[in-house]
């Protein structure tokens, strides 16, 4: 079975969020049980890209509008990677510092135009075409509506939905950019009056999923815009819950962590990381550390981290550490806070893929409050690593993570409020000072199995259920 799957981001070549690590992760995970799966993507100008060496393999052209723009399908030489990645190489559109920014309606047009005119060109046509995102939307559509593309339209397209707060939206200009279609079925790719690749996948792709079941759910009432098309299409449906690459992150071969430990040293070892973390941030180890990682949008609840941190640290009897980068005055509320209480919290503001490492180590809780979360990969990172999730019960949270006073082993709460933030640190303190108790609970979660084995054959089941 030959599956691409086709995304803006893949782990380690350029990341920006879960995204990444879905990419980099579950291809390995389907060629483990037999599958033969490869990854397109953008050529990008980073470290990546900066430290290898790569073959062209193919070159052509494309018309975007009324611009030729030239393109190269590269293969970085050696086995640098796990599984095959072909890189769509525009040295005008693609190749830059970033993944994403304002210019992106051109740069990902000719992205996937040029990916199909590749795939048109390949002897061994892929079984399945797997996109993600919005930025891969337009590809079910042309792969069925193109004329050039018509030997691919029997070629099952799959689509799975990360995130539909983000859609893509283009205005009608952008139509005359791509390789001629029939008109009849413009409808396609349209939605509230603009071009929407998010939901011209979900019309034209023949499975769409999403990276939860709950997740799937709450689409149905809560997905920007797209709630009465989800309801429309849900027999093609399905939510499959995201694993986690269990190789990348395990803390007994991790080489970002400062000490490795396994469930039998989980005590010394999570030990030697919070110490390295708290003199570098000056911290007191002490107290129970509460942490923060990720983007600092609204999605995540990121603008109430401020206030419920001010709250909980006057008690001053816990240290907190945020790594995090996105909404400025969240930046800046977050930073300001820092000299307010010097010795109990920090925060890095940035992205730092080894830091975070270091924090899922050595953090005793991980804060989730999350407005949506389609799945969240946060939780599952910091349970392997013997770390207390704190989660808001939505999406992929919800389906992760139980509540210590329902048998489980995680703390959650209903509301995104600075309340129930503050409520579920101070049910983590006293779940900390419980000390046998929360030792046992630590390996406990570190046994739970989020790898991809089970969610990699969940995809190869649904690709084989298309007949
Ligand atoms: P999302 O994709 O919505 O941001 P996920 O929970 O699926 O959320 O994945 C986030 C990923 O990005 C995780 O691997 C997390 O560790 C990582 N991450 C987020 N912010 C940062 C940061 N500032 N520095 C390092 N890693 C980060
Ligand atoms: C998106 C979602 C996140 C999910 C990730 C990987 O970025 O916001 O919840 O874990 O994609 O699927």
């Amino acid at each position: 079975m030959k599956i691409i799957h086709i995304s803006a981001e893949c782990y380690p070549i350029a990341k920006v969020g879960g995204l990444a690590d879905v990419v980099g992760a579950l291809p390995k995970y389907q060629n483990e049980i037999g599958a033969d799966s490869s990854v397109i993507m953008p050529f990008y100008n980073n470290k990546f890209t900066q430290a290898n060496k790569f073959t062209s393999i193919y070159q052509s052209e494309i018309f975007l509008g009324n611009q030729n723009v030239s393109f190269n399908i590269l293969k970085v030489e050696g086995s640098v990677l796990e599984f095959d990645v072909f890189f769509v190489h525009i040295e005008s559109l693609l190749y830059k510092e970033y993944v994403y920014s304002d210019d992106d309606v051109d740069r990902f047009l000719a992205f996937q135009i040029a990916a199909l005119d590749w795939i048109l060109t390949l002897e061994k046509k892929p079984n399945y075409i797997h996109c993600h995102d919005h930025h891969t939307g337009l590809i079910p559509f042309m792969a069925q509506e193109s004329y050039k593309y018509e030997s691919l339209n029997k070629i099952p397209v799959i689509t799975t939905i990360h995130n539909a707060q983000y859609q893509g939206w283009m205005t009608y200009d952008n139509l005359y950019k791509l390789p001629r279609f029939n008109i009849e079925k413009v409808g396609l790719m349209l939605w509230d009056g603009m071009i929407n690749p998010l939901a011209a996948a979900i019309k034209c792709a023949w499975r769409v999923t999403t990276v939860s079941p709950s997740y799937m759910e709450e689409l149905k009432y809560n997905a920007n815009g797209l709630e009465s098309l989800l309801s429309a299409e849900s027999s093609k449906t399905i939510g499959i819950l995201n694993g986690i690459d269990s190789e990348v992150w395990n803390p007994s071969t991790d080489d970002f962590i400062i000490k490795n430990y396994k469930k039998t040293s989980v005590e010394a070892g999570k030990k030697g990381n919070k110490k390295w973390l708290c003199k570098e941030f000056n911290l007191d180890e002490n107290k129970p550390l509460f942490a923060f990682i990720g983007r600092l949008v609204g999605e995540k609840g990121a603008e109430l981290l401020p206030y419920a941190i001010d709250y909980a640290l006057r008690s001053n009897d816990i240290s907190v550490l945020v790594l995090g980068s996105g909404n400025k005055d969240t930046e800046k509320q977050l930073f300001d806070l820092i000299p307010k209480y010097a010795g109990s919290y920090n925060a890095f503001i940035g992205y730092d893929e080894r830091l975070s490492h270091i924090i899922y180590a050595g953090a005793d809780f991980l804060l989730m409050p999350s407005r949506v979360e389609p799945c969240g990969l946060n939780q599952m990172y910091s349970l392997r690593y013997g770390t207390v999730p704190i989660v808001r019960r939505i999406g992929g949270l919800k389906d992760t993570v139980v509540d210590i006073g329902d048998n489980g082993f995680g703390i959650c709460h209903n509301d995104v409020s600075v309340q129930d933030i503050l409520i579920s640190i101070n049910r983590g303190k006293e779940f900390y000072n419980d000390k046998k108790a929360f030792k046992v609970n630590r390996k406990q979660i570190m046994s739970i199995d989020h790898s991809w084995k089970v969610s990699a054959k969940a995809y190869i089941d649904l690709y084989n259920s298309i007949s």
